[in-house]
């Protein structure tokens, strides 16, 4: 007999969320960009969103730089997010469940294709009226510990000529996809190298990587 994976029953009475996941799983299977509509509740997502909002007012955010923790550069030419980086310290309840909810996907993705993730960070951003993300990968030079990025969008009433698109690029091709609320993108960080287009409204996400250590 093949032995039930340990995480199977946690989310195996949650079959929305089974559903939401494996929508993830199956397109980044199909086509290295995995995508799913409402990954979060509107309701998370609203209160996400209100903690950003407060983070920004309360001016926390910082210009997020381009090289890992030794080699931070803060350039702007580059990048001209801001970002503040979530935490478990700080028991803020929608943080936690949005931790939570990354935990379940994490044992779930280990467990149906054997991802070997041991850890993630997560950061919420905001880019700003005319900020952007010039074209990058997502794994630093000197560290290959993020293997797995997973963007979530927070911005309700996304219209095309708000523009900040998620520009993702492969095989000669760019393909758009628009930062839509509860929305979230997943992808190999060391593969695709992806951008984000000047955005004409403030555009808000959660931006994080899965690790290998
Ligand atoms: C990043 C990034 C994409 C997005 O932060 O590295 O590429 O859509 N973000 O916000
Ligand atoms: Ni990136």
């Amino acid at each position: 007999m093949i032995p039930i994976p340990a995480i199977l029953p946690v989310i195996a009475n949650q079959p929305l969320l089974q559903k939401i996941f494996n929508t993830l799983i199956d397109s980044f299977i199909d086509n290295k960009v995995g995508i799913a509509e409402n990954f979060l509740s509107e309701l998370l997502s609203a209160h996400l969103k209100d903690n950003l909002n407060t983070l920004y007012t309360d001016k926390l955010l910082l210009y997020a730089g381009t090289g890992n923790d030794t080699l931070v550069v803060h350039n702007k030419s580059v990048r001209s997010d801001k970002i503040y980086w979530l935490d478990r310290s700080h028991n803020d309840p929608y943080e936690n469940e949005f931790f939570d909810l990354m935990d379940d996907f994490v044992s779930y993705l280990n467990s149906t294709c054997y991802t070997g993730i041991t850890g993630y960070e997560f950061h919420y951003a905001l880019y700003e009226e005319g900020s952007f993300y010039k074209k990058h990968l997502d794994q630093f030079k000197n560290n290959e510990s993020r293997k797995y990025s997973m963007i979530t969008y927070l911005n309700s009433d996304w219209q095309q000529a708000d523009g900040g698109e998620l520009c993702i690029h492969q095989d000669g091709l760019a393909q758009h996809i628009s930062p839509e609320n509860g929305k979230s993108v997943f992808f190999k960080s060391s593969e695709l190298e992806h951008e984000v287009l000047l955005t004409n409204k403030p555009r808000m996400s959660i931006t994080g990587w899965f690790k290998v250590s």
